[in-house]
């Protein structure tokens, strides 16, 4: 089976490129930028990943996005995800980014852009991968600097495929982003939201019938509501799960306890993700393995698993039916 795993074509549809930033990538990048990181090497700052709950480890992940300030730096960052998504047979992803972290350190979005999209475009010729790029919200801060974010973003509008939803989740909903979302509407992007990862199920609720989005991220706490596990069901709305995320963060104190095998079983459209890998212990291959391991999946569910992230991804049909 892990030879199945590893060889198996994969999609990834939930993972922040911020989040790809493996502690000797930042130190790298420190010192290229003249920034001295609060912590003397890599394997300090490793130890350091021990988190109690989303916000704990938000607060790192935030502090480490400050060695990020050229292109170069983005382009680098993306292009060793990438190079890890060939080794690892993932043939198409849907990265998210937070602009918002970025421009407030004056990092302007032609920056970010450039080098995000300059990496996707050399993957494609590379490796034969395709992508698309979410552009993600953070939900602590006020609409109108998400707003903001936006229309920066607009000269770019046609290298980015939706707009997403991050960070803080409980005491915010996303019904509070209807505005911005709006926007994203004009530019002709889809939309996705974290939803049900630490907050209620009612937040699940709202993503789809305040912002109507096309995929929950996490979307987990839909468990505790029958209605909308039948809801989901019915409309096959995608649920990009990060199973070593969910672990890491404390919505599962074990892998043995995740729902993700009941909500495949009852018939719901489950991904697997890797979030943010470089923080939560593994990418795509990883993660599956610590499912099989805790959960047994049989190869029919692994391929079902397959198809869901192929269907609930925004590739064009033709690429779809060369992914299947
Ligand atoms: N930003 C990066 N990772 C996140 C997660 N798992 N939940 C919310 N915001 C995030
Ligand atoms: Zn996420």
């Amino acid at each position: 089976m892990e030879q199945f795993l590893a060889q198996l074509p994969k999609v990834e549809l939930h993972l922040h490129i911020e989040g790809t930033l493996e502690p000797e990538m930042m130190f790298s990048l420190a010192e290229r930028n003249g920034i001295k990181l609060p912590y003397p090497d890599p394997q300090t700052l490793r130890r350091a990943y021990q988190f109690d709950n989303l916000q704990s480890f938000l607060d790192l992940y935030y502090q480490g996005t400050s060695v990020l300030k050229t292109s170069q730096d983005f382009y680098d960052l993306a292009m060793a995800y990438f190079t890890r998504c060939d080794q690892e047979h993932v043939l198409h992803y849907e990265i998210m980014f937070d602009p918002q972290a970025h421009l407030c350190r004056g990092v302007s979005m032609n920056t970010m852009m450039e080098g995000l999209t300059g990496a996707m475009e050399d993957a494609r010729h590379k490796f034969g991968a395709s992508s698309g790029l979410i552009l993600s919200l953070l939900r602590h801060l006020p609409e109108v600097d998400g707003i903001d974010a936006l229309i920066k973003a607009k000269p770019w509008q046609h290298k980015i495929i939706a707009i997403g939803l991050d960070s803080s989740e409980q005491g915010n909903p996303p019904g509070r982003f209807r505005k911005a979302f709006n926007i994203a509407d004009d530019y002709g992007w889809h939309r996705v939201a974290h939803a049900g990862e630490e907050g209620p199920a009612s937040y699940i609720w709202e993503a789809i019938r305040e912002q109507h989005v096309r995929r929950i991220d996490h979307g987990v706490r839909c468990s505790d509501d029958s209605k909308l596990m039948t809801y989901l069901k019915q409309y096959q709305v995608p649920l990009t799960v990060c199973p070593l995320s969910n672990v890491r963060l404390g919505v599962y104190s074990d892998l043995r306890q995740h729902n993700l095998k009941m909500l495949l079983e009852k018939g719901l459209c489950v991904t697997i993700n890797s979030d943010d890998p470089a923080y939560f212990g593994g990418y795509m291959t990883a993660n599956m393995l610590a499912v099989q391991r805790a959960l047994n999946l049989t190869e029919t569910q692994w391929l079902q698993l397959t198809s869901n992230a192929i269907n609930a991804s925004f590739a064009p049909v033709e690429r779809k039916q060369a992914l299947k």
